[in-house]
C-alpha cells in the first residue's frame, strides 16, 4: 500500500526527504497550503503533518475519508478538533521534546526586554531621540520568578532565571514539591500564594477549561502590584481586556506577550499598542534547531506508526 502523507504547512525539509525516501509513501508538501487548497487535496491524504498554520477541524476531517493520523510538529495541539478525530479513530501524535530550550530561551530574553525596555529604547532611538530617562529599569537578581505550569519548558526556564539569581517559585497540579525542588522551585501549593510573592510571572500551562482566562480580574487583583506578565505559552490562558485594564492602572507594570487568542491578532486587541506591553508573533519556538527538531520527530512518528503500528506520543486517538 502506498501512504499519502500531506503536509500544508512550512516544515524542515530534512522531514519532507525522509518520508520522501520511503517507497511506500507519497509525500505532498507544496509548503503555505491555502485551506482551499488544503479541503482540495486531503481526500486522499492518509496522514498529515501540521504546525499551527493548520486547523484540523470537523471540515476538514469530513473531507478526509482516508485520515488516519495527524502529527503535530510541536506541542499545542489546540488547532486540532481532539473529539472529532478521535470519533474518527484518527491517531493524533505531538513532538512535545523538540522546541523545549527555544522556548525556554525566548521567555528569558522576553523576561529581560521588559525588565530593561529594550524594545521601547531601540524604538525611541530608531525614531530619532536620545533618551536615556525614560527606560530606567529592573535588575533581575533578587526578584521573584512564579512560574505557572512546570512541566519541560517552565522547569527550564526555572533553571536560567536561577543563573540570574532569580527566586523561581512554581504552581502545577500535576507536580509535587520534590521534583520541582529538583529544577530549583518552590512549589506553592494554591495560586494565590504565588500571585502574593511574584514579581514576575510566566505561564507555561496547556489551555484547559480550567485554566482559559486564569489570568483574569480576579487573578490580577491577587497579584502584587507591579508585576510583570509574561505569555510564550498560549493566548487564551489570559483574560485579555482584564489585564490591559490592570497594566493602564499600573498595578500590572508591563507584559511581554508572543501568543494570542485569535493568531494573528486582530486590529482592535486591547494589549495591541500599550505602552508597556512587548509583543512578538508567536516566535518562541522559531528557531532552527527546534524547527528541525520538531519536523524530523513528527516525520519519525508517522514512519514508525504508519508501517510498524508503532505508535508514539499519541495525544488522542490509540
Ligand atoms: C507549540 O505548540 O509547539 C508552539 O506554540 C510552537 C508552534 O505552535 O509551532
Amino acid at each position: 500500500m502506498t501512504w499519502h502523507i500531506l503536509i500544508p504547512d512550512n516544515v524542515d525539509r530534512r522531514a519532507i526527504d525522509l518520508l520522501t525516501a520511503i517507497p511506500d509513501f507519497k509525500v505532498t508538501a507544496p509548503g503555505n497550503m491555502s485551506r482551499a487548497a488544503l479541503l482540495a487535496e486531503i481526500g486522499t491524504a492518509h496522514a498529515l503533518i501540521i504546525r499551527s498554520a493548520t486547523t484540523v477541524d470537523a471540515e476538514l476531517l469530513a473531507a478526509a475519508p482516508q485520515l488516519r493520523a495527524v502529527a503535530r510538529a510541536g506541542v499545542g495541539v489546540d488547532n486540532v478538533d481532539l473529539a472529532a478525530a478521535q470519533a474518527r479513530g484518527i491517531i493524533v501524535v505531538n513532538t512535545p521534546g523538540g522546541n523545549t530550550i527555544s522556548t525556554a530561551e525566548y521567555t528569558l530574553a522576553l523576561m529581560l526586554a521588559l525588565a530593561r525596555h529594550i524594545p521601547q529604547g531601540h524604538a525611541s532611538l530608531a525614531a530619532g531621540n536620545w533618551d536615556r530617562k525614560a527606560f530606567g529599569g529592573v535588575e533581575l537578581q533578587g526578584l521573584t520568578l512564579g512560574i505557572i505550569g512546570m512541566g519541560r519548558i517552565g522547569r527550564d526556564v526555572a533553571v536560567r532565571a536561577s543563573a540570574f539569581d532569580m527566586i523561581c517559585i512554581g504552581f502545577d497540579p500535576y507536580v509535587d514539591a520534590h521534583s520541582a525542588h529538583s529544577a530549583g522551585i518552590e512549589k506553592q501549593d494554591t495560586l494565590e500564594q504565588l500571585y502574593a510573592r511574584a514579581d514576575f510571572l510566566t505561564l507555561h500551562a496547556l489551555v484547559t477549561p480550567d485554566t482559559r482566562h486564569m489570568i483574569n480580574a480576579t487573578s490580577l487583583e491577587q497579584m502584587k502590584p507591579g508585576i510583570r506578565i509574561i505569555n510564550a505559552a498560549r493566548g487564551a490562558l489570559i483574560d485579555e481586556a482584564a489585564l490591559a485594564a490592570a497594566l493602564q492602572r499600573g498595578h500590572v507594570a508591563g507584559a511581554a506577550i508572543d501568543v494570542y487568542p485569535e493568531e494573528p491578532p486582530p486590529a482592535d486587541n486591547p494589549l495591541l499598542n500599550l505602552p508597556n506591553v512587548i509583543h512578538t508573533p508567536h516566535l518562541a519556538a522559531s528557531t532552527d534547531g527546534a524547527q528541525v527538531r520538531v519536523a524530523i520527530e513528527a516525520a519519525e512518528l508517522l514512519r514508525d506508526g504508519l508501517l510498524r503500528d508503532d505508535w508514539r506520543n499519541v495525544v488522542s486517538g490509540a
